[in-house]
């Protein structure tokens, strides 16, 4: 019996993934999904379009002519993260979350946390601006629970601009942490966000969890990795602890079950793998309106994929005990397993 269940989406699934084959409604989908976001963004305090332009041209304030240029030091500082030999799987190069080019570009990366503190502000109903620092800490909490000796060395996979890997690094300030992304223009972010901290500099969105400038000037800083997690070239046993941190929802099932594989093999015996993501069983997705569901699923390739995907039979079969699952918010789970 294999994980991999390519079970048919339910009714309304299906009637949304027609609209969705239809090029104009789907672009008509995911430019409304956008707008909603920023949106919100804006009525939470996030202010969407200042922060980004701030990044862009890499000052503290936003300046107020709005451009969609970045600064030519982004190219730069991209071309020494980049891995020139990387080959970059085909489920990844599409769009995602309405970016045309998917995660690379400098639009995504810009937006990426302005856009995880909006999508987050509804994960509890009362969260607001909180929403993304309490699904963040949510997770570090089962973490504490379910991992009995803190880890040393620690793999972020789908670590993005670092939002994850510097909530990681929080609560567990002697560990050696890597963050490892498929997106060279998202961990230029990651590392330009770790030079900031280092130099105890504010900015406007903090990741959640931040220690003070004390305290990360102590903490050994992450290093970046522009890889795919399902391939790291990382050598055999080790790491700690894999965590992935929102990545499961966004790939292929086969990726999936690759990036387990993978996982098991740069653990050390004792290691665990911490896979926190949408959960399929929240009655949220189950009940959730066809038109919203419509917008989600615009943004999210590999939604059904996800959903279909057995992920705790997938996990034995990579090669761990059998994992325990926690609902850590009304959406969510977090799914730990040790190896076998
Ligand atoms: C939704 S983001 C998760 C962000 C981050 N972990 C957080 O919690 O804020 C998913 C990330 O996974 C990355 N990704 C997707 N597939 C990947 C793969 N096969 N290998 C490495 N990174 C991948 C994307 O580029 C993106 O940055």
């Amino acid at each position: 019996m294999t994980a991999a269940v390519k079970s048919s989406p339910r009714i309304t699934s299906q009637l949304v993934n027609g609209i969705l084959a239809i090029k104009p409604l789907a672009d008509l989908a995911k430019n409304r999904a956008r707008n909603m976001m920023i949106k919100r963004a804006e009525s939470i305090g996030v202010y969407w379009h200042d922060q980004v332009q701030a990044l862009r041209s890499r000052s503290d304030s936003a300046s107020s002519q709005v451009s969609s240029q970045v600064s030519p030091q982004w190219e730069q500082e991209l071309a020494q993260v980049q891995s020139a030999n990387l080959t970059y799987p085909d489920y990844y190069l599409r769009m995602f979350h309405a970016y045309e080019d998917g995660n690379l570009s400098w639009d995504a990366a810009m937006e990426v946390e302005v856009a995880a503190h909006a999508v987050h502000a509804r994960v509890w109903p009362d969260s607001g601006e909180q929403g993304d620092m309490r699904l963040r800490q949510s997770y570090q909490t089962v973490l504490q629970e379910q991992i009995n000796t803190a880890p040393q060395n620690i793999l972020d996979i789908g670590c993005s601009v670092g939002m994850s890997t510097f909530a990681l690094q929080a609560l567990y300030p002697q560990a050696q942490i890597t963050g490892v992304d498929l997106s060279p223009h998202f961990l230029t972010i990651a590392q330009y966000r770790t030079e900031q901290r280092e130099r105890g500099e504010d900015y406007a969105i903090q990741p959640s969890l931040a220690p003070s400038p004390d305290q990360a000037a102590q903490i050994p800083s992450p290093t970046w990795l522009h890889a795919a997690a399902e391939a790291t070239g990382l050598p055999d046993a080790s790491f700690d602890l894999v965590s992935a941190h929102l990545l499961f929802h966004e790939l292929p099932q086969s990726a999936a079950i690759g990036i387990l594989q993978e996982a098991r093999r740069l653990l050390r015996p004792g290691g665990h793998i911490a896979i926190m993501d949408m959960n399929p069983r929240s009655e949220i997705y189950a009940k959730m309106p066809p038109y919203i569901l419509t917008l989600l699923k615009s943004t999210e390739p590999y939604l059904d994929e996800y959903f279909a995907l057995n992920l705790e039979e997938a996990i034995e079969q990579a090669g761990f005990q059998s994992p325990t699952v926690a609902c850590n918010t009304p959406r969510h789970r977090t799914v730990i397993a040790r190896v076998r």
